[in-house]
């Protein structure tokens, strides 16, 4: 029975790949794309999203543009990681779907509402539209299987010291999400710095010659500029998690989301110790089988 899954993203390189990895996948049924301000402006990461599926051939997946902004706080955005166009500067086609004349949170609530099987929330961007979902929509939270985050850190940060950047954009929409009693598996940078490509993997995509193949090693190339030690696929283990659990290993946790914090503003907390009495409300990835990521995205790359 394949997963019936939304992605709710902010495109973004990282992102491209994720939804490749996940379009290609034969164990999940993507229904729904929701898009959030996060890398770029929400209107920028909307285009993305349907230049990407565009790209793909996909049909049937509905793209709902959401959160123009997070919940409190002004919006902050990484161009520079991801290039003025959010893509590294690749240039996509754009196709003839139109986004959803519904928001993200109205798509997402229907289809979580009219699902048979309960649904899979990829969330790989700021958590602004699944907090959004968690306040209008409490009755319908027990039909959601599991959000699948890629977000956080148990240390250290990339958008600040202490706060990873889909945490930093929006701690108050990721608070309400930690906190929702949805089942929760979190990917941080403790093991999104470890599900890198190193250039010899950007190599072989680029010897794969696809459409979109060519587009993955474009981005990627833009991505990597200036690193050597890999590039992390972020978002690409928050797919891959529900294709093969296998691949990662969990520790059970409490995390929290400071919000208040002067020099830890976004700073996710996760009691991976289980040094505080809070419960445990997720459980978050610590260990990765890079090669087989790596394989997992060079096959789905290699199947368009
Ligand atoms: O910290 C990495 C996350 O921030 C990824 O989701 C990347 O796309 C950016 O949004
Ligand atoms: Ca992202």
């Amino acid at each position: 029975m394949k997963k019936t899954v939304i992605i709710d993203t902010d495109p973004g390189i990282d992102d491209a790949i994720a939804i490749f990895l996940a379009l290609t996948s034969e164990k999940l049924d993507v229904k729904l794309i929701t898009t959030t301000a996060g890398n770029l402006p929400v209107e920028k990461v909307t285009s993305n999203a349907l230049k990407l599926v565009h790209l793909t051939g996909k049909k049937g997946i509905e793209i709902a543009k959401g959160a123009r902004k997070p919940l409190i706080k002004t919006l902050f955005t990484a161009e520079e990681f991801h290039g003025e166009n959010g893509l590294g500067g690749v240039e996509l086609p754009e196709g003839n779907q139109k986004e959803s004349r519904y928001h993200a949170v109205e798509a997402m609530k229907d289809l979580i509402s009219n699902s048979k099987e309960k649904v899979h929330i990829v969330a790989i961007g700021p958590l602004t539209n699944v907090a959004s979902l968690i306040i209008a929509y409490p009755n319908i939270l027990n039909r959601i299987e599991q959000l699948s985050i890629m977000g956080g850190a148990y240390e250290g940060g990339n958008a600040t010291p202490t706060a990873e950047f889909n945490m930093y954009v929006d701690p108050e929409a990721a608070q309400i999400v930690f906190n929702s009693g949805i089942p929760i598996a979190l990917f941080g940078l403790d093991v999104t710095h470890k599900a890198v490509l190193f250039q010899e993997d950007i190599e072989k995509i680029r010897g794969i010659g696809n459409r979109v193949s060519d587009a993955a090693a474009g981005m990627l190339d833009f991505y990597t500029k200036g690193r050597t030690n890999g590039m992390p696929m972020h978002d690409a283990c928050a797919v891959a998690y529900l294709i093969n659990p296998d691949l990662f290993t969990f520790i059970p946790c409490n995390v929290q989301v400071e919000t208040k914090g002067e020099f830890t503003y976004g700073q996710t907390i996760i009691d991976k110790n289980r040094l505080s009495d809070r419960p445990i409300n997720a459980k978050a990835a610590f260990e990765v089988d890079r090669e087989e990521l790596a394989s997992m995205i060079y096959r789905s790359l290699s199947s368009f």
